[in-house]
């Protein structure tokens, strides 16, 4: 086994995010990906994600010293902010920039990707069946001692653990987006979890600049979720029913609560296909006329006009316009 060989499963939104963490710190990370397509949609999120974090990374400079600084640097990409100076910070930029350039691979076999991993991370979409359809594909094909995590925002690792073939190896790792500047990792076992395998989780989190926030038992939504799904659901329910419209509705959270964003603008950077993954999986988001049927359908429209959020441009708000 390679104890610095990474490997994502899936380069959505937040595997790239992940991956490029693991790169970023000196992981040998790979992802794998389906089919040729998925890489046309992930080598642009990867350009797009390296570039931002070392952006980030660069602006960090102009913080050293400041009042602010504490509250805004990217926290996920430096491990240790009081010691940091304008020299350390232009090292840190070369050797981050260097690792995003010369550990990240794409694979398409299964095989060859998950060969000698240390850790496999799952973050594929929101969507029961694909995810055993993918853990039964490759449960043969991992080294015995892999150990596998999945990045599910809203599913339990108990529902997937018998189709792992590594019950005792695996449990979920749940970073949130934007994970170099916003970085947790909940760490949350199923029953059959080893408690080994669950501490080795823990530091390779902080290994990869994460806070770990471990969770004593198995909670749909973990801590965050359990909190921000029900609020974003608040929201698009005022929005699906005519309440009001996206834009007063952020206004109103912001001015109010001295918040930097709004649940609209949060759901725009989420993207709108995991919202609405998430929506589809209410029962009520198929009765016609609850307020679930309505927010479904309103997603749909949009998700359908491209408009899925931060990444293609648009969403609820458009980033298009300077
Ligand atoms: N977006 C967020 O803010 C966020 C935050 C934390 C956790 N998560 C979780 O991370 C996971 C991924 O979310 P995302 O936002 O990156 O989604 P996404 O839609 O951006 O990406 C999903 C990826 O899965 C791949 N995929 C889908 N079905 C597949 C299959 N059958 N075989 C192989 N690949 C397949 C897609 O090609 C894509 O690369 C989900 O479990 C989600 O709950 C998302």
């Amino acid at each position: 086994m390679n104890n610095k060989k990474v490997v994502v499963l899936g380069g959505g939104v937040l595997g790239t995010q992940i991956g490029l963490m693991c790169a970023y710190y000196g992981y040998d990370t790979t992802f794998w990906l389906r089919s040729e397509s998925s890489v046309g949609r992930t080598q642009p999120k990867i350009e797009r994600y390296s570039a931002l974090m070392l952006e980030d990374l660069a602006q960090a400079k102009a913080l050293v010293g400041t009042p602010m600084g504490a509250f805004v640097y990217p926290r996920g990409l430096i491990k240790d902010w009081k010691a940091a100076t304008a020299e350390s910070l232009d090292e840190l930029y070369a050797a981050g920039k260097k690792n995003l350039e010369e550990n990240v691979h794409i694979e398409l076999d299964k095989a060859a990707a998950v060969k000698d991993a240390y850790l496999v991370i799952e973050s594929m979409s929101e969507d029961p069946k694909a995810k055993i359809d993918v853990y039964t594909q490759f449960k043969d094909l991992l080294d015995e001692d892999t150990i596998l995590v999945t990045n599910s925002s809203t599913l339990l690792p108990s529902m997937f653990a018998e189709y792992t073939g590594r019950p005792e190896k695996y449990l979920s790792l749940h970073f949130a987006n934007t994970i170099w500047k916003n970085n947790t990792a909940e760490v949350m076992g199923h029953p059959t979890t080893s408690p080994e395998i669950y501490n080795e989780v823990v530091k390779f989190a902080a290994s990869i600049g994460m806070v770990p926030l471990q969770l004593h038992k198995e909670q749909p939504g973990y801590i965050l979720n359990s909190m921000l799904v029900p609020f974003l659901s608040a929201a698009q329910g005022l929005w699906a029913n005519g309440v009001a419209d996206p834009e007063t509705i952020d206004l109103t959270w912001q001015l109010a609560t001295s918040a930097p964003a709004g649940p609209f603008k949060i759901l725009d950077i989420v993207g709108l296909e995991t919202a609405y993954n998430i929506n589809q999986m209410k029962p009520a988001s198929q009765q016609e006329g609850t307020t679930e049927y309505k927010i479904g359908k309103l997603l749909k429209e949009k998700i359908d006009k491209g408009e899925t959020g931060v990444n293609a441009g648009k969403g609820f708000y458009d980033y298009t316009k300077k």
